[in-house]
């Protein structure tokens, strides 16, 4: 474990504690489970590895801490937060950057792919036509951060603008046709355009300088293991294969207005991209074995934490033997009570975490 800087404050995260995360809609995301997990990072941890990061809600938690975080996903639109609010010090959008965005399409002939896929699937014509126009814009800012941030920012009001949150339905302009919904939701009516410019504060408000400095990958995290060293800990919360794992399905859409893809064909009735990436992780045939590999590969760092949900593939039985072969295994378990455990888990079921230490 490193020693501390002497730059950095001896009580960071009581400086980080006030900075906000803004309050992310994703499928398994543990926003919710943020200080229950917190409680299980050894003393001493300096470096973290967020590993299958998603929405990026518990490497800001490691950031918050004063931790140099890592964070990976291998989905770019995750990526993209992770350098808007992990890997940013201090980039955010102004009122002249906002003024680019709002501009009129600087290269209709390049940018009209979300037209040509989503009007009157997911979008009327006047907002695809403004979700092009900020995607052409955003090139044009200064700074790789600056972009992350506009991606970010547009994606989480992508997301807003759908029933459910996700685009694995084909009904996002039936609901947002439906009066009681829409009382439900005001979001689903209102331009994309609105939504943008109404998170940009928030977003804004949740950069901050951690005095480390923080990283943002997005690749397959098999990739990625073997470049890194020096780190403490790591989190894992992979997709499990029996509960909400095709993260591509649904969020196939903001992976699209991210990459703009070029080199895919756009299949089924919600136009997903194909072919997918490969996780390796989402597929009972291929779950255990990949678990292997990532646990082996995993073994120069010391302290491992994994979320667990208890209605998942590999059974936990299975799974906690498997960890086993590495790492002396604590199972701590928090159930959800009335309420549901956050989006897509099941109520009366269990958020699950185990705690493992070197033998
Ligand atoms: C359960 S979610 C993580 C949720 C996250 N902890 C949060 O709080 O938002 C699992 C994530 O793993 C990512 N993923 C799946 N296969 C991956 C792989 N091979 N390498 C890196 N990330 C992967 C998915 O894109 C998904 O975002």
């Amino acid at each position: 474990m490193k020693t501390v800087p002497q730059t950095l404050s001896l009580f960071p995260e009581m400086e980080n504690a006030g900075k906000r995360f803004p309050q992310p809609q994703y499928l398994g995301a543990k926003f919710i489970h943020r200080d229950w997990i917190k409680e299980f990072i050894p003393d001493g941890v300096d470096v973290a590895l967020d590993a299958f990061s998603g929405s990026q809600s518990i490497a800001y938690m490691f950031k918050q801490l004063g931790l140099k975080t890592i964070t990976n996903d291998f989905l770019h639109f995750n990526g993209m937060i992770g350098k808007a609010l992990i890997e940013n010090k201090a980039d955010v959008l102004t009122e002249s950057d906002m003024s680019v965005l709002m501009e009129s399409n600087s290269n209709p002939d390049e940018y009209n792919l979300i037209d040509r896929l989503f009007t009157g699937l997911f979008f009327t014509a006047e907002d695809s036509a403004f979700i092009d126009s900020l995607r052409s814009n955003i090139p044009r800012l200064a700074s790789e951060y600056k972009r992350a941030l506009a991606f970010t920012i547009a994606n989480r009001a992508l997301t807003r603008k759908v029933t459910m949150g996700h685009f694995a339905h084909t009904q996002a302009l039936a609901y947002a046709a439906d009066p009681a919904r829409v009382k439900r939701n005001r979001s689903l009516v209102r331009p994309v355009r609105d939504l943008f410019v109404e998170l940009a504060d928030e977003y804004n408000a949740a950069v901050f300088d951690n005095g480390c400095e923080c990283e943002s990958h997005s690749e397959d995290i098999m990739n990625l293991l073997p470049r890194l060293d020096n780190v403490d800990m790591v989190y894992f919360d992979p997709p499990y294969c029996s509960s909400h794992a095709d993260y591509q399905s649904f969020y196939h859409l903001l992976e699209t207005f991210t990459v703009y893809w070029k080199d895919k064909e756009f299949v089924n009735g919600t136009k997903r991209y194909s072919p997918k990436r490969h996780s390796g992780f989402d597929t009972k045939g291929e779950a255990m074995a990949s678990f292997g590999r990532l646990f082996e590969m995993s073994d120069s760092i010391p302290y491992w934490l994994i979320s667990y949900n208890d209605r998942s593939y590999p059974d936990i039985d299975t799974f906690v033997g498997l960890v086993s072969r590495f790492r002396k295994v604590r199972v701590e378990k928090k159930q959800y009570g009335n309420s549901r455990g956050g989006k897509g888990s099941v109520a009366g079921s269990h958020e699950v975490l185990l705690v493992c230490n070197p033998y």
